[in-house]
């Protein structure tokens, strides 16, 4: 039997209204999808972007209060730090450099005294060939031994990936893949994800904690296309474009070259052994069943 008073996670990191919670990286996808959560539980958020541009994009989504800066800036780290409750820690999407920032933000968490940081990871972070996995990993370990109270989430692939090609799905019926059609991933629906977060922030008990966020069994790309076809009403199949083709695409549409090595060792391990994961901990943590790939579709693609 677990005596109450053993349970080291039962703080509740950031009450509504109460002192802010900073959101990094939170004029991107997943900042986004975190602040949505959070404004709908009333928490105070204060969002670290970019560029000026989206510090509107933040506040129309209820931050209070918008900063803008790098991420790698020292200086603009230690003021978003100042007087916040809690963190939500997101890593600029495949940076180089995201093992010194995140030693970064850690130190700079402790030095303001943070009660609670939570680390946006990823599924499988053990996973050496593909460098932004293992990148977290090592973050990961930083926080274990930086004796800041912390929560790690480890979402899988976000089904909001299918969108890059709703366009392609809806004109032509391809979903157009740099992998093998018989590669199983599980998938989360990015909402489900930001309520997670939100729940972690808000809710006592989550200390210490590492959860998993999957919201499908590991599911084939032709079982993708499949759930696509059945939602839009019209045949969708998947079709590999070779690795080549597709680093050369990536490059004239102006992505880095470190951006498109680092995606080409995902390809090339999804290829390989597929990205799997359960559902389980999700459904807990949300306390219903996490969404599925046909409601996603059903509520996103714009037919
Ligand atoms: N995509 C997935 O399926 C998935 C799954 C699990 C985990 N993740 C992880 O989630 C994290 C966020 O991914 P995302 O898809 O939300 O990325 P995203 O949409 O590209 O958002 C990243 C945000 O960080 C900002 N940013 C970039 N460089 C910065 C800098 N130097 N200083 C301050 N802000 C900077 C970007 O601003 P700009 O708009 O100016 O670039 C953008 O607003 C990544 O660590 C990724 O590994 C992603």
């Amino acid at each position: 039997m677990i005596d109450p008073s053993e349970n080291a996670g039962a703080v509740s990191s950031a009450r509504p209204g109460g002192s802010p919670v900073l959101v990094t990286g939170a004029g991107g996808k997943t900042g986004q999808a975190v602040m949505r959560a959070l404004a709908t539980r009333g928490v105070t958020v204060r969002a670290l972007v970019r560029r000026p541009e989206q510090a509107a994009l933040v506040r129309g989504l209820g931050a209070a209060d918008a900063l803008i800066g790098d991420i790698q800036d020292r200086k603009t780290i230690a003021a978003a730090m100042q007087g916040i409750r809690a963190i939500y820690y997101i890593c600029p999407n495949m940076h180089p450099h995201e093992i010194a920032i995140g030693e970064m933000m850690i130190e700079a968490a402790q030095q303001a005294g943070v009660k609670h940081f939570v680390y946006h990871s990823v599924l499988h972070p053990q996973i050496e060939s593909m460098p932004h996995h293992w990148a977290k990993l090592r973050v990961e370990e930083r926080l274990f031994e930086s004796g800041l109270p912390f929560t790690i989430l480890q979402p899988t692939a976000y089904m909001q990936n299918i969108l890059a090609q709703q366009q392609r799905i809806l004109q032509d019926g391809v979903y157009p893949l740099p992998y093998r059609t018989g590669a199983r991933l599980s998938l989360v629906d990015l909402a489900d994800v930001g309520e997670a977060a939100a729940i972690v922030l808000t809710q006592p008990g989550h200390c210490y904690a590492t959860y998993e966020l999957c919201g499908t069994r590991p599911l084939s790309q032709d079982e993708v296309a499949t759930a696509i076809s059945k939602q839009i009403g019209r045949d969708v199949h998947p079709q590999v474009v070779d690795l080549a083709d597709w680093r050369e695409q990536a490059r004239r549409s102006g992505l880095g070259p470190y951006q498109i090595d680092i995606l080409s060792c995902m390809f090339r391990y999804y290829d390989a052994f597929g990205l799997v994961g359960n559902a389980n901990v999700l459904g807990w943590l949300l306390g219903r069943s996490p969404t599925n790939l046909s409601e996603f579709i059903h509520r996103s693609f714009i037919v």
